[in-house]
C-alpha cells in the first residue's frame, strides 16, 4: 500500500494525545503565529530567539545571508560573542550543579552506569580545555576526534569549544585511511582517540587504526589516548600521551574564551554526490541558537526530562542532540555506547525502562530491525516514562511508523519524524508535537523561520500548488545552516548554490499534499542512505576500482528491507581476471577496509561491460532500474554505445525476482 492511501485510511493516527497538548511548549495557533513571525520579520524573531544564550558581547547584527550566485554569504549575530563551553555548562552551574548532565550507559551490561553531573563535566571540560592547551593547541587549531561513545567524547567537544579550537569528528567504524584523508583534510594538530572502542561486544582497534593513519598524514600530530578497556597497545613516546595521566595533572580552573558568533565550532565531514566527503563548517552562534530551539520544540523538551537520542556523535544527529543542544538547554542526555541488538534486541528498551527516559530518538532501520525480532523484546520492559518519540536519517516507512507508534509508544506518544541533514545543523522540517498532528512517513511542517520551497526538477521554478512533487530547496537562510566546506569555499557553492539558483538544494525529492505536509521522497543524486548513513557512490566506486583486480565500477542503491537502502556494485574484472566466490568476498573486504564496515557491498555483480553513451558517461538510470529489479522501465537505452550491455546486466542481475 501505498505512503499516501495508508495515511488517508487512518484518519484518528497521529492526532496530537489531549494531555500531552495540554503541557506542550508550542500549541497551533503559537507555531502559526510564530511561524508567520519568522517568516515576515527574521531579524526581529531571531534577534528575539538568539537570547536563549549567554552572549559575552551581545550581537546588535541578526542576519546577513544572501544565496545570490558568485555573492553566497551566510552570517548570524555576527558581531556578538560567546562560548559555547560556557553556555552548555557553567551558566548551568548556580541552578543545577547538582543535576545529572550525562548519562552514560556502556556496551556491557555488566558495566554500571555513569551519572555525571554538571558540576562534574564542568570539572572535566574545564582540565581538558587545560590539557589540551598544554599540547599546543590554540585558537581556531583543529582536533580530530576519533573516540567511542563514550563521556569523554562530549568533554573532548566541550574542550575544544572552550579553547576555540575547531573539532572534526570522526565515526570510530571509519578506516585508518578514512581517518587519516579527514586529519588531512583539515590539517589537525591532535587527534584524541581510545585504545579500543568496545561495541556489541566486540572492539575496534581504534589505536592502532590510528597508527596506521598517521602514516598517511603529511603533518604530525599528537595523539592524547584514552584508556578505555586498558588493554596493551602501541606507543609513541613523544607523539603519544595518556588521557588520563594528563587530567589527573591538569588544573580544573579554566576561564572560557571569547569567540565570535561566526567563528567555526566545528567540521564535520560527510558524503556528496562527486568526489571526496565534504568538510561541513558550521559557526559557533547561529548553530547553537538553532540546536537549542529545536531541542526544546521538536521534542518539547521540559527541566527534569531524561532525552536519549541514540545516534553516534561522530554524525550530526549527534552533535546537536546528544550534546550541543540538549547541554545548552540544561538537559539530561543519555549517552549510549551499544548497538540496539546486543546483548539482546531488548536493550533499547531495557535503557528507557532503567533509566526512564522520556524522549526517545532513533532511525527507522532500528526500528525496522528490532520489529522483525517479535513483539516481547518490547512488551517485557516498562516503558510508561516515555512521552515523545523521534526518527531521523532517512523515510520511515509506515509499517515502522505504526509499530513505534503503537508498540513502543502505546498510542500515547506524538512521533517525531524529523527532516534535516548535516549541513542543516538542525531540524528543517518536522512536526512540532503539541501543535501538528502527524501522518505516517510525512516529517509534516517547517520550523520557524524555514522556507521550504519545492521546484520542478527540469525547468527550476517553483510549483506554487500547494500539491506539488520536484525536488526540495531552501529559499532563505536559518541560523543553524552550514557555513561553508572547509578550505573550499568554491566547492560550497557549486554543491549547493549552482543548480537551482537563489536557493539552498537540499538534494532530496519532495511531495507536498493538500494538507501543505511535505513528503521527503529520497535522494535525487548519486547519495545513498544506508542505514541512516550517508554514502556517496563515487567513494565506493573509487574504493572498488583501486582493487588491482578491478577494471571498473559503478555503484547504486537499492530498496533494502532493513537498511532503506542497500549498496549494489557492478564491478568488471581485469581482463585476465576470472569471477569467484572468493573474489566476491575479497572485494566486500577490501571495502569495508578502504572505508569501513559501513561501506560493505550488499550486493556485487559481475559486469563485463557497464552501459554507457556514446560519450563515455555511465547510464546510472539504467542501473539503478536493474538492481531495483524494474526491468519494464528502463527507459529511452538507444542513446547506449552498447545496448546488448543492458540485456547481459538483466541476464545476470543477482537473487533474480
Ligand atoms: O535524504 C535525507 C535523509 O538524510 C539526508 C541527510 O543525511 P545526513 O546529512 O547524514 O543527516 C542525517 C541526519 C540528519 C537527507 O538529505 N533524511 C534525513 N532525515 C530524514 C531523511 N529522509 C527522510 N525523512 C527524514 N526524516
Amino acid at each position: 500500500m501505498s505512503v499516501k492511501a495508508k495515511a488517508a485510511a487512518a484518519p484518528e493516527v497521529g492526532a496530537i494525545p489531549e494531555n500531552f497538548k495540554a503541557k506542550a511548549h508550542i500549541d497551533a495557533a503559537t507555531y502559526e503565529k510564530m511561524y508567520a513571525a519568522s517568516i515576515s520579520d527574521p531579524e526581529a524573531f531571531w534577534g528575539e530567539h538568539g537570547k536563549r544564550l549567554d552572549w559575552i558581547k551581545p550581537y546588535s547584527k541578526v542576519k546577513d545571508t544572501s544565496f545570490e550566485p558568485g555573492n553566497i554569504s551566510i552570517k548570524w549575530f555576527e558581531d556578538g560573542t560567546l562560548n559555547v563551553a560556557a553556555n552548555c555548562v557553567d551558566r548551568h552551574l548556580k541552578k543545577r550543579g547538582n543535576q545529572t548532565a550525562i548519562i552514560f550507559e556502556p556496551d556491557d551490561i555488566h558495566e554500571p552506569a555513569q551519572y555525571i553531573t554538571y558540576r562534574q563535566l564542568h570539572n572535566q571540560v574545564s582540565k581538558l580545555a587545560n590539557v589540551l592547551e598544554q599540547l599546543g593547541i590554540r585558537k581556531g587549531d583543529r582536533v580530530v576526534i576519533y573516540l567511542p561513545m563514550i563521556p569523554e567524547a562530549a568533554y573532548a567537544m566541550l574542550a575544544c569549544a572552550r579553547i576555540g579550537a575547531v573539532h572534526s569528528i570522526v565515526f570510530a567504524g571509519f578506516s585508518p585511511d578514512a581517518l587519516a584523508a579527514r586529519v588531512n583534510g583539515c590539517d589537525a594538530k591532535l587527534v584524541i582517540t581510545a585504545d579500543y572502542a568496545p561495541r556489541g561486544g566486540r572492539k575496534t582497534p581504534l589505536k592502532s587504526n590510528t597508527d596506521a593513519a598517521l602514516l598517511h598524514c603529511i603533518h604530525d600530530p599528537k595523539v592524547l589516548m584514552v584508556r578505555r578497556t586498558r588493554e596493551q597497545t602501541t606507543w609513541v613516546e613523544g607523539r603519544d600521551f595518556d588521557y588520563g595521566e594528563m587530567m589527573l595533572e591538569a588544573s580544573d580552573v579554566q576561564h572560557p574564551i571569547e569567540i565570535n558568533a561566526e567563528d567555526p565550532l566545528f567540521i564535520l565531514y560527510t558524503s556528496g554526490s562527486t568526489g571526496h566527503p565534504k568538510g561541513v563548517v558550521h559557526s559557533t552562534g547561529g548553530y547553537l541558537v538553532y540546536a537549542a530551539m529545536t531541542h526544546q520544540y521538536t521534542f518539547d523538551y521540559h527541566d527534569g526530562d531524561v532525552f536519549w537520542c541514540t545516534a553516534d556523535v561522530g554524525w550530526v544527529t549527534g552533535h546537536s542532540y546528544i550534546v550541543y543542544g540538549p547541554l545548552a538547554n540544561g538537559a539530561t542526555t543519555v549517552m549510549f555506547e551499544g548497538v540496539p541488538t546486543y546483548p539482546d534486541p531488548g536493550r533499547f528498551w531495557e535503557v528507557c525502562e532503567k533509566h526512564k527516559v522520556n524522549q526517545f530518538y532513533t532511525a527507522p532501520t532500528a526500528i525496522r530491525a528490532l520489529m522483525g525480532q517479535g513483539d516481547e523484546w518490547v512488551e517485557k520492559h516498562d516503558l510508561s516514562s516515555l512521552k515523545l518519540l523521534g526518527s531521523v536519517g532517512e523515510p520511515i516507512n509506515p509499517e515502522a511508523w505504526n509499530w513505534y507508534n503503537e508498540k513502543v509508544g502505546k498510542g500515547k506518544c506524538p512521533i517525531v519524524d524529523t527532516w534535516w541533514q548535516t549541513e542543516t545543523g538542525g531540524h528543517l522540517i518536522t512536526p512540532l508535537p503539541g501543535a501538528i498532528s502527524t501522518k505516517p512517513g510525512s516529517a509534516t511542517k517547517p520550523f520557524f523561520g524555514v522556507q521550504p520551497v519545492i521546484l520542478d526538477p527540469q525547468s527550476g521554478l517553483e510549483i506554487d500548488s500547494v500539491e506539488a512533487e520536484g525536488v526540495l530547496c531552501l529559499k532563505d537562510s536559518w541560523p543553524g545552516q552550514m557555513r561553508g566546506v572547509w578550505d573550499d569555499h568554491g566547492r560550497f557553492e557549486q554543491a549547493y548554490f549552482s543548480d537551482y539558483k537563489g536557493y539552498y538544494f537540499s538534494g532530496d525529492g519532495c511531495r507536498r499534499d493538500a494538507d501543505g505536509y511535505y513528503w521527503i521522497t529520497g535522494r535525487v543524486d548519486d547519495v545513498i542512505n544506508v542505514s541512516g548513513h550517508r554514502m556517496g557512490t563515487a567513494e565506493v566506486e573509487s574504493a572498488l576500482v583501486a582493487h588491482a583486480k578491478v577494471a571498473e565500477a559503478a555503484v547504486v542503491g537499492y530498496p533494502h528491507p532493513v537498511k532503506g537502502q542497500g549498496i549494489y556494485c557492478y564491478v568488471t574484472l581485469m581482463n585476465d581476471v576470472e569471477p569467484t566466490q572468493e573474489l566476491y568476498q575479497e572485494l566486500r573486504q577490501w571495502v569495508r577496509h578502504e572505508i569501513g564496515p559501513i561501506a560493505s557491498p550488499d550486493l556485487i555483480q559481475w559486469a563485463p561491460g557497464l552501459p554507457k553513451t556514446r560519450s563515455g558517461k555511465i547510464m546510472r538510470r539504467i542501473l539503478r532500474k536493474i538492481a531495483e529489479n524494474d526491468y519494464g522501465s528502463l527507459g529511452d537505452t538507444s542513446t547506449l554505445a552498447d545496448p546488448s550491455v543492458v540485456e547481459d546486466l538483466i541476464e545476470n542481475r543477482m537473487n533474480k525476482g
